[in-house]
């Protein structure tokens, strides 16, 4: 027997019935997007590797651990290829993209969201995959267009209130923390050198190069015995400069004046480089281990180093696996697929079948058809275990005489339908 090939590790395939709470999902999120005035965007899944070095940066968990990334063939069987990754992430795309196409100089603010897969070489669990999906959307443009606006932040983030309330997601925590600008950074950076020099070597070895490299990442560390040392570290927020207090500030006061509910949290750093001034994450307690249902914050100089021009931003991304698996309990009282089990009783009806399948699902009936060999018995037992509603007989008298048995399958009761009023009863 050939062997078995199976999906691949951390890969996973979405299977009906819930792909239908996906897809309903991802229709509310399109039509509560367009609310706000975001719009489509769809950047490619592989980019050049430098992109995710670059932004997210390669001292974060995400491009130095879990990158899908490889050299690519060159085009001479002697020349080498460029470096290609699987996006880990979208924000990076959807700059490239803004840079790429000139995007600033379209008049405003830009609003993109993005429905997607990303990838990231994790080890698979719970809540955790090697292929993901998000949902995103990151607002971008010039200093001049009001990109660095606080209203901005309060803006995306009561959004993201209003969809979780859409979804009738309840029980999420929204923290926020302020990571501070490029110069805070740079201070904050020297406090948090001074202070690992003397417990560093007490460290995982992770955390001994993150502290000569990009000490910020020692807080990405989840080494548990590492824990307490990173505890006593310096606060970001005690090395805000007056400009990122204010904007923090007001931000917290949009927040409470819109009644979108927030903790603090001043160890919130989030895992990946480009992060400036606000940062968010939604937290939910259903979700176990994997409880962050989405994140994102503010990236103001991402763009200049991406080589394009200064374009502040803010965004956030939704894991919508974890989504989904908040709504896992709603999602199990599914509704039928089909309106209608066609029936065709006998030889030559598949063809009469066909047809008035053809004709009803132009009038929006959803039909499953049978085939002329089932027995009677054989069909209305098909019919119930699909979970069709009503079971039409097409046999050759019917064909005839035009009126059409109807029999619903939650009642038992059958009627004679004239072929022109099936749908509307169907529908009635
Ligand atoms: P992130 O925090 O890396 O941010 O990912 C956002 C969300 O994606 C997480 O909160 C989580 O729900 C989901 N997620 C991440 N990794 C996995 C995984 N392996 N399996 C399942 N779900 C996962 C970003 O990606 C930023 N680009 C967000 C952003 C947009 N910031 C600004 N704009």
């Amino acid at each position: 027997m050939a062997r078995l090939i199976k999906s691949v590790r951390g890969m996973r395939d979405l299977l009906p019935p819930e792909t239908e709470t996906w897809n309903s999902v991802e229709s509310a999120v399109r039509d509560l997007f367009r609310l706000y005035g975001f719009q489509e965007i769809r950047t490619p899944v592989i980019e050049d590797l430098q992109l995710f070095q670059r932004s997210v940066g390669e001292e974060t968990d995400i491009v130095f651990k879990e990158m899908f990334a490889w050299q690519d063939r060159g085009r001479a069987e002697s020349e080498k290829g460029q470096w290609l990754a699987l996006r880990p992430e979208n924000t990076a795309g959807v700059v490239r993209a803004y840079i790429e196409h000139k995007l600033w100089e379209r008049p405003g603010l830009q609003r993109f969201y993005y429905i997607g897969p990303q990838f990231r070489r994790e080890r698979p669990q719970k809540g955790r995959y090697r292929q993901f999906y998000q949902i995103g959307a990151e607002v971008i443009g010039p200093p001049s267009a009001g990109s660095e606006s606080p209203a901005v932040d309060a803006e995306v983030l009561e959004m993201l209130a209003a969809l979780l309330d859409r979804l009738s997601i309840r029980g999420w925590t929204l923290q926020i923390n302020s990571v501070g600008c490029a110069d805070d950074r740079v201070r904050f950076n020297e406090a948090l050198r001074a202070a690992l020099k003397d417990v560093v070597h007490k460290m995982c070895v992770d955390c001994q190069r993150r502290a000569q490299t990009n000490p910020l990442r020692v807080f990405d560390c989840k080494v548990p015995e590492d824990q307490p040392i990173i505890e006593k570290l310096p606060k970001m927020t005690d090395y805000l400069d007056d400009k990122c207090k204010a904007h923090f500030a007001e931000v917290r006061k949009l927040l409470t004046a819109m009644e979108v509910h927030f903790v603090l949290n001043d160890r919130l750093v989030r895992g990946l480089d480009y992060y400036t001034r606000t940062a968010f994450e939604f937290t939910h307690g259903a979700l176990g281990a994997q409880n962050a249902i989405l994140g994102g914050g503010r990236y103001d100089g991402l763009s200049e180093a991406l080589g394009g021009p200064a374009a502040p931003g803010i965004g956030f991304a939704i894991g919508e696996d974890r989504l989904i698996m908040t709504l896992q309990e709603a999602a199990t009282s599914s509704v039928s697929a089909f309106d209608v089990y066609i029936a065709p009783l006998g030889p030559g009806m598949n063809v009469e079948a066909a047809r008035l399948a053809r004709e009803l699902r132009r009038r929006s009936v959803t039909i499953s058809l049978g085939d002329e060999t089932f027995r009677l018995k054989k069909s209305l037992e098909t019919a119930s275990k699909i979970g069709a509603r009503y079971a039409l007989i097409v046999g050759e008298n019917e064909i005839k005489s035009g009126q059409f048995a109807l029999k619903n399958l939650g009642t038992g009761e059958q009627v004679s339908v004239p072929r022109e009023n099936i749908a509307a009863k169907v529908k009635a």
